[in-house]
């Protein structure tokens, strides 16, 4: 597991699918994620199994929240949404990440940004990527904003590269190098 502050990652399990399902048929959800048609559990099933076939290092991560302790209880953590790597160029060592946050209750509190920390610490120091790039939708503001605190640098612009209720949109591509990353900012 991945440990943050408020924030930890883990495997994805076969019991997280229900709450995929629900997340990824939210319009609010999937705004500027591009993803088209309705997903079944049936289709998630079919998802998951082929994930587990993946290399490790493209296996997504379940994002957990930290819950307020309770006297004489365990650590409760519960699963908000899900991140990882795509695109792995070992050659290259480039990797794309991604992520979601489903639970829409917990937007706009840090938490996108202490992942993508996460994710960035991860592919560093334990996969030993060089580049680490992402594409976000232009209008996309706070996903944007969280990944500019990351660190993540404004690279280029993928022009009418997604279409989304009628329209095309552009999409922006970010990324941190290796040289640039500052493993201070945990
Ligand atoms: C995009 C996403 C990952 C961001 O995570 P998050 O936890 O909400 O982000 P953070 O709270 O870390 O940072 C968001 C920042 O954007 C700001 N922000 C939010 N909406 C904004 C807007 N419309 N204009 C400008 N800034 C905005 C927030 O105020 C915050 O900045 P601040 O900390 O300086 O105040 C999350 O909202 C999400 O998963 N959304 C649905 C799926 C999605 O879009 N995934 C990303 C695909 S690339």
């Amino acid at each position: 597991m991945i440990y943050g502050e408020s924030i930890r990652l883990r495997r994805d399990e076969r019991s997280d699918l229900p709450m995929f399902v629900e997340w990824l048929n939210d319009p609010e959800v999937l705004r500027y994620l591009s993803i088209n048609n309705p997903i079944s559990q049936a289709s998630e099933e079919q998802w998951f199994e082929h994930m587990l076939t993946l290399p490790a290092d493209e296996q997504p991560y379940g994002i957990e929240l930290r819950q307020p302790e309770e006297k004489g209880r365990r650590e409760r953590w519960k699963l908000i949404g899900n991140c990882g790597f795509t695109n792995i160029n070992s050659h290259a060592r480039s990797a794309e990440v991604g992520l979601f946050i489903g639970e829409k209750s917990c937007w706009n509190k840090g938490y996108g940004t202490e992942v993508m920390r996460l994710l960035l610490r991860c592919g560093f120091e334990t996969m030993n990527l060089n580049r680490i790039f992402l594409r976000v939708d232009e209008n996309n503001k706070g996903g944007i904003r969280a990944y500019e605190k990351a660190g993540f640098i404004h690279e280029g612009r993928l022009r009418q590269a997604t279409f989304q209720n009628g329209e095309y949109r552009d999409m922006l591509l970010m990324s941190v190098l290796r040289s640039e990353w500052n493993p201070q900012i945990k």
